[in-house]
């Protein structure tokens, strides 16, 4: 069924490639200026987005054994996500039931029980309170009652979701609205994790927005990727999700194949984006590798952080980890001297408030339904959020 649909979005690829075409929408849109700096516009985002939908926080290749974890900062919660014995994966708050304090550091590892820094209450992997220092002079409490709190969470396609609100009902798969079919063609349940680097960022919607856009390659970045870059985009969406890619003549090649011969790594070429805050950008860099850039609001509207995840999918010899090495350094200029640079200028000059509105052209049709996504969030109810991603 997925495969069908990557053939599908091939033959759509190659057909716009040789008439020169693209889908435009129907019209340009318009994104009030202040959503990208209003206080309370933001305040509303990080409650009815990031703490309530589901955020793709880890790769299985991360926390592949019994007992490895992953200590992080989501940007609103610490979270703690660990492989269990059954090889279940879990997330928890990485948050002590004693007086709060966080029980891991941010990192990873491999541990049997996390034992909390202040006053060493231990957990098990399944989140059980399994020890209190000085249980006698502590006083009784009902262990079973004070474990780390658990947060939803599903591993598919080799990547991990993780919703942040404990208490959210949202059904994970149905938020993945069978995007997550389209990702397991990676196979990134047997690819290697690199390395990963943090890059500083401004809004995060500004950030995100040059994620979806393929309009501003060939001008912003003609130093580092070139002036000829193309600048032609396709969008493809499940639910809020979206791959974008572009017209691609080179696909004309396997024209005289059977079309279950064509070859997957072609038919996954581009971006793929994982709402609200996911980039997959997929290149060569010392054997098949993709940049995978998890996007979070910082404390402020005006600022972001992306963790950069370098994903090869074999793991690299000598000379191919030098390229890769390499690589990812331009990668990291690109974005943050190039990308996050020019966004942080820009949201200087939003927010003088000269304009009321920015525009998104009929050629940068991921923007609008980026945008589109988030004010229906801001709008929806929690108990009309399952409807909403079934009816997409
Ligand atoms: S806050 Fe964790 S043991 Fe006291």
């Amino acid at each position: 069924m997925s495969h069908s649909q990557l053939i599908e979005m091939a033959h759509k690829n190659l057909a716009h490639a040789k008439a020169g075409t693209i889908e435009q929408k129907p019209d340009v849109y318009r994104v009030p200026s202040s959503h990208y700096y209003d206080k309370e516009r933001w305040k509303a985002e990080m409650d009815k987005v990031f703490r309530r939908m589901p955020l793709m926080l880890a790769m299985s290749a991360e926390i592949r054994e019994p007992g490895d974890y992953k200590a992080m900062d989501a940007g609103t919660t610490p979270v703690l996500i660990v492989r269990t014995d059954s090889g279940q994966v879990k997330a928890y708050v990485n948050m002590c039931s004693h007086r709060g304090a966080q029980v891991m550091e941010v990192g990873k590892g491999n541990t049997h029980r996390f034992t909390c820094p202040y006053h060493a209450w231990s957990y098990n992997r399944e989140g059980e309170l399994i020890g209190i220092l000085s249980n006698k002079d502590f006083g009784d409490i009902d262990k079973s009652c004070y474990g780390l709190t658990e947060l939803p969470c599903l591993e598919r396609a080799g990547l991990i979701w993780v919703t942040t609100n404990p208490k959210s009902t949202l059904d994970i798969s149905t938020f993945l609205s069978g995007y997550d079919e389209l990702l397991a063609h990676f196979g990134f349940e047997s690819w290697h994790h690199f390395d990963s680097q943090i890059v500083p960022g401004p809004n995060w919607k500004i950030a995100y927005d040059g994620y979806m856009d393929l309009y501003h390659l060939p001008i912003l970045h003609k130093d580092t990727f070139g002036a000829d870059f193309p600048n032609k985009a396709l969008y493809y969406k499940w639910g809020p999700h979206q791959r974008v890619s572009g017209p691609d003549a080179s696909l004309s090649a396997y024209e005289d194949l059977p079309e279950d011969e064509w070859p997957t790594e072609h038919l996954i070429s581009g971006v793929w984006t994982i709402f609200p805050h996911v980039s997959i950008a997929g290149f060569d860099g010392g054997g098949r590798a993709v940049m995978i850039s998890q996007l979070f609001p910082g404390d402020t509207p005006q600022t972001s952080f992306t963790i950069q995840n370098y994903m090869m999918e074999k793991a690299p010899n000598e000379e191919e980890a030098k390229a890769a090495r390499e690589q990812f350094k331009f990668l990291r200029y690109v974005v943050e001297e190039e990308d996050y640079a020019t966004g942080i200028k820009q949201q200087h000059a939003l927010k003088t408030g000269a304009k009321d509105h920015i525009l998104f052209g009929r050629n940068e049709g991921g923007g609008h339904d980026f945008h589109q996504w988030v004010d229906t969030l801001l709008e929806t109810a929690d108990e009309d959020l399952e409807k909403l991603f079934t009816t997409g």
